[in-house]
């Protein structure tokens, strides 16, 4: 059970610099101790810019620490964008932390299967409680965080040539683990969970949908549930057991 309530506070900056091709690593100071926060949980984030964009963006919380949040964020469009233009001494609002987060490992190390931006929960899980992480992205994302032998790419810019799935069945055996958990775009998750349908694993996944308010109000992240009926990612999620959720619409 996560302890921590979300809480809005607005966050000096401590750093935010480039650290890959497009990617940014933000540190910023908190008002209370996170050191409770767990890896899958999120924030919402706005700088201090005018109203455009106007809604805040959430961002899956990397590192927790002490007074210290670390974002890894992709430059994707205009918010991340102001985002990455923003250096010490000013300040973000944040509205944090948010979501459930993965399980805790048991008896065994889970394996974590990351496609794209998914990847930051999952690297703060390995560094928490470690596990076998194997990443995918489209070209090389000039990260320094990963071992070549753990990275797709599209391209074959970088490590294996083909997606975190193809690399998955040609280096591990996905029978071994009892646990599996992913973060990626949804045709990753649903050809994941095909592949572990037929497995005895657990399999948990992250879903990344747009996010307008991260609280539960504006109903704009729903996703079907196994009974037709509608979950809320950013309050009911966004880590869910593969078999609660439809992911075929
Ligand atoms: C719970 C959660 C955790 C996230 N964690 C991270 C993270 O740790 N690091 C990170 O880089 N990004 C993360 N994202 C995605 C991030 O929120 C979006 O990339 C960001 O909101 C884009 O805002 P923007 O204004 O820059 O781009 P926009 O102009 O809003 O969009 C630019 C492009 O990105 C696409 N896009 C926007 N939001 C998403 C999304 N949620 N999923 C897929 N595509 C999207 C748009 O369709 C468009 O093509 C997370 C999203 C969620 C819901
Ligand atoms: S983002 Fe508003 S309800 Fe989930």
């Amino acid at each position: 059970m996560n302890k921590l309530k979300p809480n809005f506070f607005s966050a000096p900056i401590l750093s935010n610099q480039k650290i890959g091709k497009n990617y940014f690593c933000l540190k910023v100071k908190t008002p209370q101790n996170i050191d409770q926060v767990e890896p899958g949980q999120f924030a919402m984030l706005r700088g201090k810019w005018n109203y455009d964009p106007l809604l805040p963006r959430p961002l899956s919380i990397a590192r927790a620490e002490k007074f210290q949040l670390d974002f890894i964020y992709e430059v994707r469009g205009r918010g991340t964008h102001l985002l990455s233009l923003m250096q010490p001494p000013r300040e973000i609002e944040i509205l944090a932390p948010l979501g459930n987060s993965f399980p805790p490992p048991e008896n065994s190390l889970p394996l974590l299967l990351a496609g794209g931006i998914g990847f930051p929960p999952l690297y703060f899980y390995q560094q928490k409680y470690g596990g076998k992480l194997l990443a995918g992205f489209q070209t090389n994302p000039e990260l320094d965080l990963f071992s070549d032998k753990i990275i797709a790419t599209d391209d074959g810019s970088l490590g294996f040539k083909g997606n975190v799935l193809q690399l998955l069945e040609s280096c591990t055996e996905i029978n071994n683990y009892s646990t599996i958990m992913a973060c990626g775009p949804r045709i990753m998750l649903k050809q994941l969970k095909n592949r572990c349908s037929p497995l005895q694993c657990n399999l948990f996944l992250s879903l990344e949908e747009k996010m307008a308010c991260g609280t539960g109000l504006c109903h704009g992240c729903a996703v079907k549930s196994r009974q037709n009926d509608y979950f809320k990612i950013c309050t009911d999620g966004p880590i869910f057991k593969s078999s609660d959720v439809n992911l075929e619409e």
